[in-house]
Order: C-alpha cells, then structure tokens, then sequence
C-alpha cells in the first residue's frame, strides 16, 4: 500500500505542537514527560499530554489525548501521529501497546506515526509496523 505523504510543513507543525504539548504533561510520577499531535482527514493538529494519577493505572497516555482531541473536534480519521518523548538511540519513545491499538480505530495502515525527542526527529514508522495483523472496527462486521 502506497505510504500516506507527510508533508515538510506538515511534519513542522506536528513537531511544534507535541513539543508544546509535552511541556504541559502532568507526569510526576514517572518523570517521563509525553507530547503527541495527530493530523486529522481535514488537515488539522490535535493535541495531548500524558496526565497520570496517584492511582498509578489510570494514567492517560499523550496519544489517547490528542486522539481524544481530534474526535471531539469532529475528526475520524488520523493520516500522521508525532510522538515527543525523552530518548535516542535504542531509547525512541513509540506508542505503548495500548495506544497503538486505539490509533489502529482511527488509522489505516499506512498511518505515519513519527517519533522525536526534544531536539531531534527519531524514527518513521506505520502502523502496520507497530501492530501487525491487527484487530479493527472490520472484524465486528465478518459472520
Ligand atoms: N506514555 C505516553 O504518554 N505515551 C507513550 O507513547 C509512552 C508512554 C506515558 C505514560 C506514562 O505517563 C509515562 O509516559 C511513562 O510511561
């Protein structure tokens, strides 16, 4: 499947925004600061920040935010996710399990989910890197 193209701009702007985005997070607990932006069918940026909880499980990951953003904005469909977290090398932040799979509601495939850190632009990957062979909204429809 041919690759969504992500513009430069497009890129820029998602880079700005999860970096905002991450100085805002509400992560005492885990010191792991998170920002995530998500472009949407129409072209727009969504935001999100982690925000844990003393009550360590019901943390909110930065992902689910910005996903939560963009649904509330009227989008269903996300074409690109930046991801902005501590890291390098062998360390990139990429979305946690739980997280790929509600990207994988919203997303096809081909969905770019890009990762940087404060200073730099990490590595590119899909979808169906992250989550291959994955369960969807299509497999409630098969009899
Ligand atoms: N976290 C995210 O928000 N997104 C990720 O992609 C990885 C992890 C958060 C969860 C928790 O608040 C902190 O980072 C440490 O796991």
């Amino acid at each position: 499947m041919p690759s969504f193209i992500l513009t430069d701009s497009q890129q820029q702007a998602l880079l700005t925004t999860a970096r905002l985005a991450q100085r805002k997070a509400y992560a005492p607990y885990s010191n792991y600061p998170v920002g995530a932006a998500v472009l949407d069918e129409q072209g727009r940026i969504h935001a999100g920040c982690n925000v844990e909880n003393a009550a360590y499980p019901e943390g909110l990951c930065a992902e689910a935010a910005a996903l939560s953003a963009m649904v509330l904005a009227g989008g269903r469909q996300a074409r690109a996710v930046l991801v902005v977290g501590r890291g390098d090398g062998g360390s990139w932040i990429t979305p946690c399990g739980g997280c790929r799979q509600k990207l994988r509601e919203f997303g096809a495939p081909d969905l770019i989910v890009q990762s940087a850190n404060e200073l730099e632009l990490g590595p590119r990957h899909t979808l169906a890197q992250l989550l291959p062979e994955s369960f969807g909204p299509g497999h409630l429809k098969a009899r």
